[in-house]
């Protein structure tokens, strides 16, 4: 058996692994790195139990500190591993410093590169996701892109034969675990200060957690100033990076309407996407997940990430500032639910052909 060494750190990593790997270990020996960029037990562990992901064979602990420190850490310890285990592939997932790290790693011993989500662009270096994409899809051999748009940009910086549109692994969990929710995900949720409360019957979900929009109390601020006076709660998983400033800010305003929560797993996540009123995100998964949801959203960013989300504003850009994160939350949007551009929800299965024929 050919052997394939998948490198993720991060929350969305784990989520598409998951549905990847199940398809790839029927055909390929798969050893699993874990760079340790995630590693609280709701941002790493969590996805691992409630998804049936297996255990990883290597954790790097490598995790904090600036760009530069997380990526030349991860990459010695990679190259590592690489050396180690010789394998035929190495296989990464979107756009965060474990992606690049991994790649980093292979390209210099020859090993050649599986990027999955490739051909994503937002057209700004303003972005450190955008760094991460631009370099692992220049040293990548196979780029396996999620929709149409992707492809465009490949071609345009030269790609052609190495581009296979498989669709969103994203999509491949979405439909996978939709399917096997228990109905219990929704019960009650543990806020960050620690209390069980009920999840309200309306609510919106919003996540926020983006370097550009939650670095600086003013930006986040605004968001929460909108948000707080929209008709229903809102729920606010808090990514670690920002829990000390969303609860300074919100004990220092008195936001009555904001539930700030821990972060919550996969299956609590979708089904807060299935019943919100409407998202508020800077997340590029769960800007999808509300258009596989048929729910509108607002996602709090200057650039646009997947331009199929965008079609009938289902999916409306906002600045980090309270009135115009009002107005598109007040626009009314059309969904089509002809018009599905993530795939067929096996996505998994033509990575793992790719690969294969990649290989052969
Ligand atoms: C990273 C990705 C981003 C992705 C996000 C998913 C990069 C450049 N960015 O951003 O693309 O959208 O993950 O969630 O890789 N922290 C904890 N506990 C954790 C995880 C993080 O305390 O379990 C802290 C870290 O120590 C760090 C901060 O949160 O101080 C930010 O974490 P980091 O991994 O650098 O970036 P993310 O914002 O998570
Ligand atoms: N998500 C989750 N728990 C949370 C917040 C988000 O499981 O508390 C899920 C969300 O449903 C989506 C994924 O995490 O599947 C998105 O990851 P994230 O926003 O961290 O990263 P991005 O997609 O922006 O890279």
């Amino acid at each position: 058996m050919k052997k394939i060494c998948t490198v993720v750190g991060a929350r969305p990593q784990f989520i598409k692994l998951a549905v990847v790997s199940r398809v790839l270990r029927n055909s390929f020996k798969e050893i699993l790195i874990h760079t340790g960029q995630h590693y609280d037990h709701n941002m790493s562990d969590v996805f691992f139990e409630e998804m049936s992901i297996p255990k990883p064979d290597y954790n790097l602990g490598v995790s904090g500190g600036s760009h530069g420190q997380m990526t030349g850490q991860m990459l010695m310890k990679i190259e590592e591993v690489l050396l180690r285990e010789r394998p035929d592939m190495l296989l990464v997932f979107g756009d965060t410093n474990s992606t690049m790290a991994g790649a980093l790693a292979a390209v210099k011993l020859g090993v050649p590169i599986c990027h999955v989500e490739a051909g994503n662009r937002l057209g700004t270096l303003g972005n450190p996701e955008e760094v991460n994409r631009i370099v692992t899809d220049h040293i990548a051999a196979l780029h396996l892109v999620c929709t149409a748009s992707g492809i465009t940009f490949l071609e345009r910086e030269g790609f052609s034969d190495s581009i296979h549109l498989v669709g969103d692994p994203m999509y491949d969990a979405f439909c996978y675990y939709r399917a096997r929710l228990s109905g219990k995900e929704l019960e009650d949720i543990i806020t960050l200060d620690g209390r069980t409360v009920p999840v309200p019957e309306r609510f919106y979900y919003m996540t926020s957690h983006r370097q550009e929009n939650t670095d600086r109390d003013e930006k986040l601020d605004q968001i929460f100033q909108a948000v707080d006076g929209l008709d229903a709660p809102v729920l606010y998983p808090v990514h670690p990076r920002n829990h000390e400033r969303a609860t300074r800010l919100c004990r220092k305003s008195g936001y009555q309407n904001i539930i700030l929560t821990a972060p919550v797993g996969y299956k609590t996540s979708i089904s807060l996407v299935n019943r919100a009123e409407k998202i508020v995100t800077d997340s590029g998964g769960l800007q999808r997940e509300a258009f596989f949801a048929q729910k509108p959203c607002v996602t709090i960013c200057d650039y646009v990430a997947w331009p199929e989300t965008m079609v009938n504003r289902c999916n409306q850009l906002a600045k980090p500032e309270k009135l115009d994160i009002l107005e598109k939350l007040g626009t009314p949007v059309r969904f089509d639910p002809a018009y599905q551009p993530f795939g067929d929800g096996h996505a998994a299965e033509k990575i793992v052909e790719a690969i294969r024929q990649f290989l052969a």
